[in-house]
């Protein structure tokens, strides 16, 4: 098939990903654990066109160009390069979180464009491979290849970098918008900054390990409590972590710290929920469902009730049966 469509959620790591032992290869210094989402999907067409001299980018409704353009090309070519062909590929992607704002953006977009990739070049990949791909082009995409809880092991090479399934309980997100702009350092540079400048940065590696370790046990436990302080604690050591680099790199903001606070408020009032945050300002607060609206309705009082969203546990990225492609971008012919 040379058109092929697929669909990803982004996932909010519960033990972060944060630093790099091999670039090129995307393999991280430690595993992490994570949670794919129900919401922010992205869709992902990859149309292969005869004849076309450069691939071609169109993200939600524009067509892109240089380092988006590059990186979408780069990871085009180690499809390519396994299917035995050098044939283009126009590459159509809308994506329904903001773009850059801490939403792991890059990690449904990458698994989306993994599992339609793959099959648009005649692929046919099992879902290790899947995650191995997706990490390839954006480390946490290798986990939204999984539904609900990932566990991604940090292997030591190539083959043994992926994520897979980690039974736990029920949980879900109320997510708090604290700022939907574009970050101001990307994760893949901070990710850099910190590796080359913190002193902590070998004790956070060791104890992203014995975290990762605890967390999988509380996961296949059912023990949500130990889950959620898991969380919490990892989330404030990778700010902290991060906070520390040379110059320093600050995501969270006033406002973030003050959804922190109420979420540690609604502890004391008997609520079980626990707050985590990526590389940017938004905060996700992970909650048992029966907890999701006392939680929703406390963080609207901070954000306003718009810039708040309460997620579950989503399907890992797949394949959308043949029909609903993404269109051209406005002003294009069907192949560009
Ligand atoms: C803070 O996966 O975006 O969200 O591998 O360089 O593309 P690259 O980085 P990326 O980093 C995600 C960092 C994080 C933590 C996490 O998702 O585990």
């Amino acid at each position: 098939m040379s058109t092929v469509t697929a669909r990803a959620h982004p996932n909010i790591a519960l033990i972060k990903y944060w630093g790099k032992r091999d670039e090129d290869l995307i393999l991280p210094v430690a595993g992490s654990l994570s949670l794919t989402l129900d919401a922010f999907a992205t869709t992902t067409t990859v149309e292969r066109v005869a004849g076309l001299d450069r691939d071609r980018l169109e993200l939600d409704g524009q067509v892109r160009s240089g380092e988006q353009l590059d990186r979408v090309s780069a990871f085009l070519d180690l499809v390519r390069s396994q299917a035995g062909t050098s044939e283009r590929a126009v590459v159509r992607s809308v994506n329904e979180a903001p773009t850059g704002a801490g939403l792991a953006s890059s990690a449904a977009g990458f698994a989306a464009l993994a599992v339609a990739a793959s099959a648009a070049y005649g692929l046919d990949l099992d879902a290790r491979a899947l995650s191995r791909l997706a990490r390839r082009g954006s480390g946490s995409a290798a986990r939204s290849l999984v539904d609900g809880v990932a566990v991604w092991h940090a292997g030591t090479d190539d083959g043994s970098s992926y994520a897979e399934p980690v039974p736990a309980p029920p949980m879900g997100m109320v997510i708090a918008t604290v700022d939907a702009g574009p970050k101001a350092v990307s994760s893949r540079e901070a990710m850099r900054r910190t590796a080359s400048t913190s002193p902590y940065f070998a004790a956070w590696v060791s104890s992203t390990e014995d975290y990762l370790e605890r967390m999988v046990a509380a996961c296949r436990a059912g023990d949500f409590t130990t889950i959620g302080e898991l969380t919490e604690a990892h989330a404030l050591r990778m700010h902290a972590l991060i906070a520390s680099t040379e110059p320093p790199i600050r995501y969270l903001r006033p406002r973030s710290v003050e959804v922190f606070d109420a979420v540690a408020e609604l502890r004391e009032d008997g609520v079980g929920a626990w707050a985590t945050a990526d590389a940017g300002p938004n905060v996700a607060v992970l909650v048992q469902p029966h907890d999701a609206a006392a939680t929703a309705a406390r963080l609207s009082g901070i954000v306003g009730e718009a810039q708040v969203r309460t997620v579950g546990a989503g399907p890992g990225a797949h394949l959308l049966p043949e029909g609903p492609a993404v269109p051209p971008a406005p002003g294009t012919g069907p192949t560009g």
